[in-house]
């Protein structure tokens, strides 16, 4: 087909037939669908010059504020429910499956390894609270060996990460559960944040008036060799943000109360001299043969 004289629709085919000698046959089918769906959306909108000029600045200023620590391309699908809407396609388990939900911009590799019953929060501002948590197979057994990657943002809603002045991971780490399925650690009760609004994605929220709130959570991945991975979050119950969430992430099952205890002994042991909170939940993972 020449390339000669194209417009419109004949353009659209061309293009689409310089892709079709494309020996990989899922790529030649992403290919096709990005170029039949772009094509749509600038002949449906009319897309001026200084439109597509000022998206392609927005992307390259997106992809120019990622680093190792940050990830602004991660924050921009998860505020365009792409991120949930790909969660949706590939888990879709059943209950009792722990439902996944975004992964977010702010996980770090190389979180310290701890064993159960540590202090997550590495000084983070915040009221301690107590995670007792569970991992069981689809048919409610315990599950020990699998790694357990945890993270979460303080009382004043950041992420370590978020701060300059940190040298050392905070409120973040790797565990394993038990053989009885048990992991636990103490960290600081999750706070509602804003996700970040200093960058491209902080100006398209701007822009179209939207919240840039999420609820309560902590970070969850749970990993072993037979089960399909997870990533979750679970959320804090009474939360404001619930039914508002910036991401899209909340689902029913991930949300779960939080306790406020006086001071005491708490269930690990722990002699408390100061309020604090706990919280527990069970992580069912899926056999990796079920999708
Ligand atoms: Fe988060």
């Amino acid at each position: 087909m020449s390339t000669r004289n194209l417009e419109g629709d004949s353009l659209t085919q061309a293009v689409l037939a310089s892709f079709a000698g494309t020996p990989d046959d899922r790529l030649r089918q992403l290919l096709g669908a990005v170029v039949e769906h772009l094509h749509a959306l600038a002949v449906e909108v009319e897309l001026t010059e200084a439109e597509w000029a000022h998206a392609i600045d927005f992307l390259t200023r997106t992809g120019q504020m990622c680093s190792d620590q940050r990830q602004e391309l991660i924050l921009l699908s998860d505020v365009l429910g792409l991120s949930m809407q790909v969660i949706g396609l590939n888990h879709d388990s059943p209950p009792p499956v722990t439902p996944s939900t975004v992964f977010g911009p702010f996980f770090v590799e190389g979180a310290p390894q701890l064993a159960n019953g540590q202090d997550i929060a590495g000084g983070a501002p915040g009221e301690p609270c107590l995670v007792q948590g569970r991992v069981e197979a689809l048919d409610r057994t315990p599950l020990g060996g699998v790694t357990i990657d945890v993270w979460q943002a303080d009382d004043e809603g950041l992420y370590d990460v978020q701060y300059s002045d940190l040298d050392a991971p905070r409120d973040r780490a790797q565990l394993r559960s038990q053989d009885d399925g048990r992991f636990w650690f103490w960290t600081v009760k999750p706070e509602p944040y804003p996700i970040p609004e200093d960058g491209p994605v902080g100006e398209l929220l701007g822009a179209s008036g939207r919240s840039p709130m999420r609820p309560a959570h902590i970070h969850f991945m749970a990993r072993k060799a037979g089960y399909e991975e997870l990533v979750t979050h679970v959320f804090v119950a009474g939360d404001p943000y619930l039914d508002s969430d910036a991401v899209f992430g909340v689902r029913t099952p991930l949300i779960t109360p939080f306790e406020r205890h006086q001071p005491g002994t708490a269930a690990d042991g722990t002699e408390m001299s100061s309020t604090y909170w706990t919280m527990r939940y069970t992580l069912v993972l899926a056999p990796s043969d079920t999708n």
